[in-house]
């Protein structure tokens, strides 16, 4: 028995009108009843993202949109397992209404504030138990502007909508642990007006008609951070084809950009093989991409399985860059924000690669380039100085800088097993710098702090030589 059921059973057995026995049973310091889960995980760069005292398993999600009005209607089923004893704990979520929440069936009380939704429920959850929430909400999901001026959350735009929640948008459209550090499969189910699509990441059930609307369900069932989810509703042309090992490749274009996506969609098995014979298997059961008109969204994202394109942006480096984040970024997710350069430096080298296999400027070049880039030495990759430098250049062109100084110390061989090797030993985990500096320290028995120190921590631009 633990000490929370004790008292209860304390409490009962003295007498329900016992004060003495019922102040003893108020938590204190070294509380006899589970604790708050935190309400954030202290990322640095944003501390209430995520959430302490559990990890969650599932999320299954009904959704019902109507683009006329823009509502969204919900219900977030979360499965979760508890990491300490908990009296309550938090959701991330903004904006929506919240009509009720359950836990394992039972009502529970919800407060707001700011991004957070405090969920208390009725009985005290144990460590180590799984439990399910229920959250049924409404209303018209925001659009978030990010520290950066780019924007992400619920994006609106004549009868269609996008979400996509990188860094912090997925609170727009759903209650979650929208940590990166927190991965889960989805189950997504979404009701749209007959003519319109829902497509989001992973495998499409087929459609069903259900009287004026149609309903469409996605699993995607290797684990995956909040912030990769997506789902575009519109009218979008839905095609799934197969890569020559089996691999459902579904793209999703509305008819606007439908013309000018259509020859770079089709050759996206090419660029998956490319992608696999340099960093391994493809990480994930389906692949695929999703192209909206350009001002929709004004970046490419690389939302799991099925990255999301405005047509502007819609070009071959931006879908390699893309589909390498699906090893680098997705399956290897980063344990904090500040690792963010192990997604774009990767991603990033892996277009130097692809431009120059494709007869493009040699990746020598290209690293000289950069080199010679004011931009690229505002700060070392490894440590962005605020939210506003997430996707700023040197975490995009001095991280893919690092990999380059890395493969002149390893050489070709070692340095292109060592990706692999990467890619392998945290497929669908997360990983920090410091376990990435590790896995190459360890790996090629070399000590390799001069690189680290100078390329990847260093304030200035290091000489050429180093
Ligand atoms: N991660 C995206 C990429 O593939 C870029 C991205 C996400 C981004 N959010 C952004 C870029 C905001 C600029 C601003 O590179
Ligand atoms: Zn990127």
């Amino acid at each position: 028995m633990d000490l929370s059921a004790r008292c209860r059973a304390a409490v009962a057995v003295v007498s329900a009108l016992s004060a003495v026995a019922l102040a003893a049973c108020v938590p204190g310091p070294g509380a006899v009843r589970g604790g708050q889960g935190a309400a954030g995980l202290r990322d640095p760069l944003f501390p209430k993202l995520g959430n302490g005292g559990y990890d969650v398993q599932h999320y299954g999600l009904d959704l019902d949109y109507d683009p006329a009005s823009g509502h969204l209607a919900g219900t977030a089923e979360i499965t979760a397992r508890a990491t300490q004893d908990l009296s309550a704990f938090h959701l991330d979520f903004r904006g929506l209404t919240v009509a009720d929440v359950t836990v394992d069936g039972r009502p529970a009380s919800a407060n707001r504030a700011g991004g957070e939704l405090t969920v208390r429920p009725r009985r005290d959850i144990r460590e180590g138990d799984r439990f399910r929430t229920v959250v049924r909400y409404s209303g018209v999901p925001e659009t978030v502007t990010d520290a950066d001026g780019s924007r992400e959350g619920w994006l609106r735009s004549d009868g269609a909508a996008l979400a996509v929640g990188e860094p912090a948008g997925s609170a727009s459209w759903f209650p979650g642990n929208h940590h990166p550090s927190d991965k889960a499969t989805y189950a997504v189910t979404v009701s749209v007006p007959r003519g319109l699509r829902a497509v989001a990441g992973g495998e499409p059930r087929a459609p069903r008609t259900e009287g004026r609307r149609t309903v469409q369900s996605w699993r995607s069932t290797e684990p995956m951070a909040g912030h990769l989810a997506v789902l575009a509703i519109g009218e979008l042309r839905v095609e799934t084809v197969h890569t020559p090992s089996g691999l459902p490749v579904v793209t999703a274009v509305s008819p606007e950009a439908e013309e000018r996506a259509e020859p770079l969609l089709r050759r996206i098995p090419e660029l998956l093989a490319w992608c696999e014979e340099r960093f391994g298997p493809y990480p994930f059961s389906s692949a695929g991409a999703i192209v909206v008109p350009s001002g929709d969204l004004e970046y490419a994202l690389e939302t799991q399985s099925r990255p999301v394109f405005p047509l502007d942006r819609f070009d071959e480096p931006t879908l390699l860059h893309e589909l390498a984040h699906q090893w680098f970024g997705n399956s290897v997710s980063p344990a904090r924000w500040s690792d963010i350069w192990l997604n774009e430096g990767f991603a990033t080298y892996a277009e130097w690669l692809w431009q120059a296999d494709a007869g493009g400027p040699s990746v020598a070049d290209r690293f000289v380039e950069a080199y010679g880039d004011d931009g690229n030495w505002a700060f070392p990759p490894a440590e962005p100085p605020g939210p506003a430098e997430l996707f700023a250049p040197p975490v995009y062109g001095r991280g893919a800088m690092v990999l380059h100084r890395l493969r002149a110390v390893l050489g070709d061989e070692e340095f292109f097993a060592l990706l692999r090797g990467w890619a392998a030993e945290h497929r669908h985990g997360t990983a920090s710098t410091a376990d990435f500096t590790a896995y190459a320290e360890r790996r090629s028995g070399r000590e390799l702090s001069q690189v680290w120190d100078a390329w990847l921590f260093g304030r200035g631009r290091p000489p050429l030589t180093d």
